[in-house]
């Protein structure tokens, strides 16, 4: 071959390489314009407020020496806290998320109690040193101590004092690890994989845990945050859509990602493999990290309600509580509470 048709045999080439890559580049957009219109006109129903400044200027007051020295006993390397929110009800299920921990090796960890029954509870079964009562002016909303089923009037509440507790300790300075009481740690070092994960992108504001397959939406029941001005601010909006009383506290934190930049190269935030920390849909409806052989590093027990979440639990061998124990401290709890009626008629 002569080496000009050589060459036109290349020109040729680079016309079909650049081609194809105009016809992908159009049909890319043409994907991307069809994002359902339900997420688009949320978007323009419910602007949010500029709250800069307030976020900026705003501060809380730190408690007293004895609760933070309390909590700075739990912190991870880092300046990373792990936490869970709960009230009484869902105790038997705060002993499961706690013995998950313990037997996957990770010791420090802060259980903020809603109600002082629980408090009272995880001090009998010496839990004390993890536990911290939620100071009464960090929420607004009185909480009845039953476990709340998604959606229903309390549970709204319960997940609202989740950002509440969230927010005041970012401010306080915390890289907080948000875990919920249903899901079960399945293996050790889940805190040293996510820091690491953190640190190797400064730009990585927050781990999430994805909902569902797709990734259009996070589960606000397992992350890790960063102390970032981005972050407070996605607080503060989730609280100010929370506060219209329209959505949940994971809708409203959904939502609120609407205001931060989402772009993969440049966003603050970033969603966790779904194989290795599945939500329930996946884990406990679909089996979706075993049937690759995939041990994932936890399992979350959502999707599920009343029942079905403990019985889920049970089939996967991932129930550890000892009922027993748990009546036994319910006893000394109401004893508590006998107490301190006969006190108050004094
Ligand atoms: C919000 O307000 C701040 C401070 O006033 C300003 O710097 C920023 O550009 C505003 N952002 C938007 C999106 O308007
Ligand atoms: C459960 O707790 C009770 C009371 O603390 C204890 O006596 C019993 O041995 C425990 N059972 C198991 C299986 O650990």
């Amino acid at each position: 071959m002569e080496p000009r048709a050589k060459l036109s045999g290349l020109g040729f080439l680079a016309c079909l390489v650049l081609f194809s890559m105009f016809y992908l580049s159009s049909s890319y957009t043409q994907v991307v314009r069809n994002i359902p219109s339900e997420y688009v006109q949320d978007e323009v129903q419910h602007p949010i407020a500029n709250q800069s400044d307030l976020i900026l200027k705003q501060t809380f007051p730190e408690p007293e020496e004895k609760f933070m020295n309390k909590i700075r006993d739990q912190l991870s390397q880092d300046n990373i806290l792990v936490i869970a929110t709960a009230n009484y009800g869902m105790r038997d299920y705060v002993y499961n998320w706690i013995i998950s921990l313990e037997k996957t090796g990770h010791e420090k960890y802060v259980v903020f109690c809603i109600d002082n029954d629980l408090y009272n509870h995880l001090e009998v079964n010496g839990y004390g040193n993890h536990a911290s009562k939620i100071p009464f002016e960090w929420f607004h909303k009185p909480i009845e101590a039953s476990f709340s089923d998604y959606y229903s009037p309390t549970y709204a509440a319960i997940t609202h004092a989740k950002t509440l507790v969230v927010q005041r300790l970012l401010y306080f300075g915390f890289t907080v690890f948000f875990s919920d009481v249903d899901i079960v740690w399945l293996q050790p070092h889940v805190v040293d994989f996510l820091a690491g994960r953190l640190s190797v992108r400064e730009e990585s504001h927050v781990l999430f845990q994805q909902e569902g397959y797709d990734q259009t939406n996070i589960n606000s029941g397992f992350y890790i945050m960063r102390p970032e001005y981005s972050m407070k601010k996605l607080l503060a909006d989730t609280i100010e859509l929370q506060d219209t009383g329209e959505y949940t506290q994971q809708g409203a934190m959904n939502q609120a990602l609407y205001n931060l930049d989402m772009d993969m190269r440049t966003s603050p935030v970033v969603l966790l493999d779904l194989f290795l920390f599945p939500n329930g849909f996946a884990y406990f409806q679909n089996d979706v990290p075993q049937r690759w052989g995939v041990q994932p590093y936890i399992a979350h027990a959502n999707y599920l309600v009343a029942d079905e979440k403990r019985d889920a639990l049970r089939r996967h061998g991932l129930w550890y509580v000892n009922e027993t124990m748990i009546e036994k401290a319910d006893a000394a709890v109401s004893q508590l509470h006998k107490e301190q009626e006969e006190g108050d008629e004094k």
